[in-house]
């Protein structure tokens, strides 16, 4: 029948969950590398910044978090922070076993990839950096301890505060400086941000410690792309908007896909 040759048009559905607005980082990334799928992102804003949290309450938000996402009907969630993946991704794995999580960690990788002599300095939430999950992970690609690490206590919530009001935007300026000042004077060269808020606001680190920022974020949606995709596939076309949700303001809102980044943007 005439019908049955007509080819599936898949529509992929794809969650994505921060403590805010640092997984807006990773979004923008997905949205070039794989515009086609229709995204759900929860941000959660009424308890950021996660970084001085603890492990039992990260866990617990990324629980309810996810169960609303899967509420959507994705096919894979993103956990788009490093610290909600450290704290809870093994054990969302285990919890949600016919789901495929794709989390976040910073990128250490960075070692291996850049050709030109480096200092390098990681850059975490407080959460992250005491992490079990980043000391095994700096053990095994960073042995020698080439990389220094450093936990900023409050640059994700600046980030937080700040990032939508350009009236606020010399006030993060100054704070940031503060905020940056530890790590004047040590000649890095790179800093890896260990968290999806650093990159919203990374053109102003580069300026502030004069070096090159290196972010996980398009491996991250690489990734997602893989494995979502099979060959051949006919993918749906790309839609204009994604869906929102904020813990403070609960329910599902639909938000411009070319107009949602901050002015302090690149
Ligand atoms: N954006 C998150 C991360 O990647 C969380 C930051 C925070 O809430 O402290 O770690």
């Amino acid at each position: 029948m005439e019908n049955d040759k007509k080819m599936d048009i898949t529509q992929h559905r794809i969650g994505v969950f921060d403590s805010g607005i640092g997984g807006l980082s990773v979004l923008k990334e997905l949205l070039k590398t794989f515009p086609e799928a229709q995204y759900y992102y929860f941000s959660d804003d009424a308890h950021a910044p996660y970084g001085p949290k603890s492990d039992e309450f990260i866990t617990d938000r990324s629980f309810k978090i996810t169960q609303e996402l899967v509420d959507q009907g994705p096919e894979l969630i993103v956990v788009a922070c490093n610290t909600a993946t450290a704290a809870s991704i093994d054990a969302l794995r285990a919890h949600y076993p016919n789901m495929t999580f794709v989390g976040v960690e910073p990128y250490l990788n960075a070692i291996y990839k850049e050709t030109t002599p480096a200092k390098m300095v990681v850059l975490t939430t407080e959460s992250t950096g005491k992490s079990e999950r980043f000391k095994r992970l700096k053990e095994r690609l960073d042995p020698i301890g080439f990389i220094d690490n450093f936990s900023l206590k409050n640059l994700a919530r600046m980030v937080e505060e700040f990032y939508y009001d350009p009236g606020l935007e010399a006030q993060f300026d100054r704070e940031l400086e503060l905020e940056l000042a530890p790590l004047q004077g040590k000649n890095y060269t790179h800093a890896i941000l260990g968290c999806t808020h650093y990159p919203l606001v990374r053109n102003k680190i580069e300026m502030i410690l004069n070096l090159k920022t290196l972010s996980p974020c398009p491996y991250v949606a690489q990734r997602v792309r893989e494995l979502s995709v099979k060959d051949n596939e006919v993918l749906s076309p790309a839609d204009h908007e994604f869906y929102f949700y904020s813990s403070s303001k609960p329910g599902w809102t639909k938000k411009d896909r070319d107009n949602f980044l901050g002015p302090f943007k690149k």
